[in-house]
């Protein structure tokens, strides 16, 4: 009963929490992937009495961890945690990420960034051979978010892109308020030549709080297929 996509987002998800140990401090992260793997964890401490400590990247995460049962705390409670497993929107054979499309990016890298490890559950479709096709979150301050843009334009000029146009993230009419009551910028590249660079750049200018590109953050990519097979990236 469940579509192709979703096939390949449970297998991925119920493969990663097979890494899950008794006792672990664990990261959720947040999307539709994140939420199969929520479900699955739910599943096991239900099934096998596995106790976890889960620090939810999202409040619609946190929701849902606690709809089904997983204890949840935050990142000051929990302190450093064992293992962050979250989706992704894109990754590359170097296991770099682009982040947030469920505007969740900011919790998520810190979150990832305080994790011994962070597995990464995605379906097959998003492995490219480099990032930038799906646009690029950038989490900006509002104040000033249109000079913030500007700066952001400006530098986009000299780097190594293959478009440049960047949009507000809108929720109905309104911009967009993240978790932090931030607005999203959307970096339409199609192709970034060096993330690295991209992601420090970005981070320089002021107004820009964080940026969805993942660099050396994931340990592993778990992908998951259609036909139920899952693999592994490390
Ligand atoms: C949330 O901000 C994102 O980083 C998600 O992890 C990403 O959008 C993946 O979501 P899906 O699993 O729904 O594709």
């Amino acid at each position: 009963e469940l579509s192709p996509i979703d096939m390949a987002k449970f297998v991925a998800a119920r493969r990663a929490v097979d890494f899950v140990e008794d006792g672990m401090k664990l990261g959720l992260g947040t999307g539709s992937t994140a939420a199969w793997m929520v479900r699955c964890l739910a599943e096991r401490i239900r099934a096998e009495g596995l106790r976890v400590t889960g620090v939810p990247t999202s409040t619609r995460t946190a929701e849902l961890a606690r709809d089904l049962g997983v204890p949840v705390a935050s990142l000051e409670q929990a302190g450093w945690l064992d293992l962050t497993i979250d989706g992704a929107d894109e990754f590359d054979a170097e296991l770099n990420l682009i982040k947030g499309g469920g505007a969740a990016l900011l919790q998520e890298k810190i979150v990832a960034s305080a994790s011994d490890r962070m597995v990464v559950i995605a379906d097959a479709a998003k492995e490219v051979a480099r990032l930038g096709a799906f646009p690029l979150p950038v989490e900006v301050i509002p104040f000033g978010w249109q000079t913030t843009q500007a700066l952001i334009e400006e530098m986009l000029a000299g780097m190594d892109v293959d478009a440049r146009a960047v949009t507000l993230r809108k929720s109905g009419d309104a911009p967009l308020l993240t978790d932090e009551k931030n607005h999203i910028l959307d970096l339409h590249l199609k192709r970034i030549g060096n993330p690295r660079q991209l992601a420090m750049m970005l981070n320089q200018i002021p107004g820009v709080v964080e940026n969805g590109l993942f660099i050396d953050i994931c340990d592993a990519v778990v992908v998951g297929h259609a036909d139920g097979r899952v693999t592994v990236r490390d």
